[in-house]
């Protein structure tokens, strides 16, 4: 017993004067490991008398968790100073001002949504949202374009596995299928607008496979047409931050609106700069029309009682615009020195009264 106690003592001062982890598990092999001096003292347990084994057998297993416990407590000291150290030797002074070839800026598509959300927000809309993933029902059927509908096919569609049921979801190909959710949630008077990200299966310098809209709509009992137009006049006109912009309405059509149209503003290109709002050549840059009663109907909504009109704007096609950006395809191939260029001061926030635009980098 006197032995044990003796080595108990001498180990554990020479667990408290190991400065280093490496030098603790040597230690731990020396003495625990399996050829180290306390296993041998437990081997030569099989060779004593019951008596002896009695009295020696506690103490040496008493020795071995106390030097085990000694270790590993001694570890985590060590490691926690070694942590202490590492952190406080990778500290970030956050007071010094980032280097201006270090500052982040807004993306065109970030700052063009705050624009417009600024704009219908002062015209009394309120933002509403909807699934990326969404139902086939929500992107197509609700918007009276049933299966087998020709319609389906100019959107170019990311389907995804049908489920147990035989239904596909897709990736929404339009951000119209927001109508039908708001309609379904909400009771008319309603006027929202629906930014986000739509999904078709296509790429070239005007297109990419995502891409962004804005949807509008205006239901209640008595919105026509003039409505629609007024609407957009002042929208474009904030938008593009000119006086007067030459507007036209172009006969088209769309299953979830009657009548529908597209809207064309004015435009003059000259040595390669596009001018928006005067001159002869026209820029079509949105679709809109009388929302559809079917949709209505779909939505649970009395379409004897409600009508209104929706629209739905390319957001990649009006930042293109606005800021002559003309590649969409370096919109989201994230090269830090398109970003630097085409990117917006972070902390100036688009205002009506301040202008819209301030922040350009
Ligand atoms: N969803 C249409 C598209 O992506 C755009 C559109 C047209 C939206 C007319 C509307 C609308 O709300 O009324 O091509």
């Amino acid at each position: 017993m006197q032995d044990i106690d003796a080595l108990q003592s001498e180990i554990l001062a020479a667990i408290e004067a190991a400065d280093s982890l490496d030098a603790l598990e040597n230690l731990r092999v020396a003495e625990l490991g399996k050829k180290g001096r306390i296993s041998g003292l437990m081997k030569g347990l099989g060779g004593m008398s019951p008596e002896e084994r009695k009295t020696a057998g506690p103490a040496l297993n008493g020795l071995k968790n106390t030097i085990g416990d000694a270790i590993q407590t001694a570890k985590d000291t060590l490691e926690n100073a070694a942590l202490d150290a590492r952190l406080a030797a990778e500290t970030i002074d956050i007071s010094l001002p980032v280097p201006p070839e270090q500052r982040g800026t807004l993306h065109p598509i970030s700052q063009v949504l705050d624009e417009i959300t600024e704009i219908f927000a002062d015209m009394g809309f309120t933002v509403a949202e909807g699934p990326d993933i969404e139902e086939d029902f929500y992107n197509f059927t609700a918007l009276n374009i049933p299966p087998e509908h020709p319609a389906r096919q100019m959107h170019d569609t990311f389907y995804f596995n049908e489920d147990e049921n035989g239904d596909r979801k897709v990736l929404r190909t339009h951000t119209s299928p927001v109508q039908v959710r708001t309609m379904e949630k909400n009771k008319p008077p309603l006027r929202i607008i629906a930014p986000g990200r739509t999904y078709r299966s296509d790429s070239d310098q005007t297109h990419t496979p995502m891409f962004h809209q804005v949807e509008g709509l205006v239901i209640d009992e008595k919105t026509h047409m003039g409505h629609l137009k007024g609407c957009l006049d002042t929208f474009c006109r904030a938008f593009f931050e000119v006086d007067n912009v030459k507007m036209r309405f172009r006969p088209s059509y769309f299953p979830f609106t009657e009548p529908s149209a597209e809207m064309d503003i004015g435009c003059t290109r000259q040595d390669g700069e596009l001018r928006i709002g005067e001159g002869d050549d026209w820029l079509e840059i949105l679709g809109c029309g009388m929302v559809n009663p079917r949709v209505l109907e779909h939505a649970g909504i009395d379409s004897t009682k409600y009508q209104g009109f929706a629209f739905g704007i390319g957001i990649d096609r009006l930042a293109m615009l606005k800021y002559g950006i003309p590649d969409l395809r370096a919109f989201f191939e994230s090269d830090l020195r398109w970003l630097r260029n085409y990117g917006f001061r972070t902390l100036d926030i688009p205002t009506l009264g301040q202008g819209l635009s301030g922040g350009t980098v």
